[in-house]
């Protein structure tokens, strides 16, 4: 596998969608990356800039249909910004083409193959590709991102609840059979196809759980603690619909065995390398706007003496960190490239 590229032709699966458009914006800013084909199945032959407003001016190219033997023709490394069961389909082609993967979706995320077909309702076309895909969280397992071909991307709320959780499971400090995650998206989170839950009637005003008997993300999440704590996990998940459009907030409750431990520092420590984690000081806790369009998770910590709980806030754009600004960190690192290039934008305020 050829390293150190100084420059990649990049094709992108599916970006007439709110996590394609992400990828867009960020890589049109992204110095090693030359945007060569861009996908979509309804506005084929449209061009990209009259489709998305906000890039008239850094975009001369055209939605073609996604056809694998252009992308592989054309790309080093594709994207995939499709809703599940779509990747699967074109992988086993792409991947003998020796073309890198970044998939966003989650039809490579789960290694127990029957637990991803009940969760996702159909039989998985391509089981045998599943074992060759590195789980892309960054904090996690930087090394094996380096050399994967195929890389499934981490979800969403799996970013936000396992960074929140892994320095006290990796050190055993909590017990990992009593875990709670409140976490709440805004309404990217659900994609931009029309749906009447997602009308702004609907949405806006309120504020509601959804999947509290299970969510799709449950399994991931479990599948990246386990893979860090000593004991199983066991995970309350419950996810919410917030009335904005970017970010998630999750708010994790667990019990930790010494309560005289400096939780605080075991954060500070774990996380003093990473580019896009910061831990707020003591008694500040995080707010989605302050990482709106960018990839940077915030994280607070606050003990609860008087109920014996460790409360943790985590926030992070689902669009950015929680999708593209992830997948713009994992090629960076696959291509041995500053992991933070073109990923250094500071967020909106107000
Ligand atoms: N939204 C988030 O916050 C978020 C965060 C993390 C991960 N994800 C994951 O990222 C993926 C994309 O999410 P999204 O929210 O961007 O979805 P989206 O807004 O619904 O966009 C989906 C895109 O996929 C294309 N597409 C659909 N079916 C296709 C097919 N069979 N073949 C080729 N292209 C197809 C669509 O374009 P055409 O129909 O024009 O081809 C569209 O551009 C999903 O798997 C999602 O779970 C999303």
């Amino acid at each position: 596998m050829s390293k150190v590229k100084e420059s990649i032709k990049v094709g992108v699966i599916g970006a007439t969608g709110y996590t394609g458009s992400e990828l867009l914006r960020l890589l049109l800013q992204h110095a090693n990356v030359q945007l060569s084909m861009v996908t979509s199945r309804s506005d084929a032959g449209v061009s990209i800039a009259d489709y998305w407003p906000n890039l008239r001016g850094r975009c001369d190219l055209t939605f073609v249909l996604p056809d694998v033997d252009r992308l592989a023709d054309n790309c080093d490394l594709v994207y995939f910004a499709t809703p599940h069961a779509v990747s699967m389909h074109m992988m086993r082609e792409l991947m003998n083409r020796d073309v890198r993967v970044i998939d966003l979706s989650a039809d490579f995320r789960l290694r127990d193959i029957p637990l991803w077909e009940k969760w996702y309702g159909v039989e998985h076309a391509c089981p045998e590709v599943v074992a060759q895909a590195v789980y892309g969280l960054p904090e996690v397992n930087r090394d094996k991102i380096r050399d994967a071909k195929l890389l499934a991307c981490a979800g969403c709320y799996p970013t936000a609840v396992q960074l929140g959780l892994i320095p006290l499971l990796e050190q055993s400090l909590i017990d990992p059979q009593d875990l709670i995650a409140n976490v709440a998206s805004g309404v990217s989170g659900a994609g931009r196809q029309a749906k009447v839950a997602n009308l702004f009637a609907e949405l806006s005003d309120n504020f509601k759980a959804y999947g509290v008997s299970g969510h799709r993300h449950l399994p991931e999440i479990v599948q990246g603690l386990d893979d860090v704590s000593p004991e199983k996990v066991n995970l309350t998940f419950v996810p919410h619909l917030l009335p904005i459009i970017r970010g998630i907030h999750a708010t994790l409750y667990c019990k930790p065995k010494d309560f005289s431990i400096d939780f605080q520092s075991v954060f500070e420590q774990r996380y003093k390398n990473e580019p896009f984690v910061d831990v707020l000081p003591v008694g500040v806790y995080p707010e989605t706007r302050s990482v709106k369009g960018t990839n940077v998770c915030r994280i607070s910590v606050q003990p609860v003496e008087d109920s014996g709980v460790l409360v943790i806030l985590v926030v992070e754009d689902n669009l950015t960190k929680g999708a593209a600004g992830q997948a713009v960190q994992a090629m960076n690192i696959m291509y041995d490239w500053d992991e933070t290039l073109g990923l250094n934008d500071i967020a909106l305020m107000p």
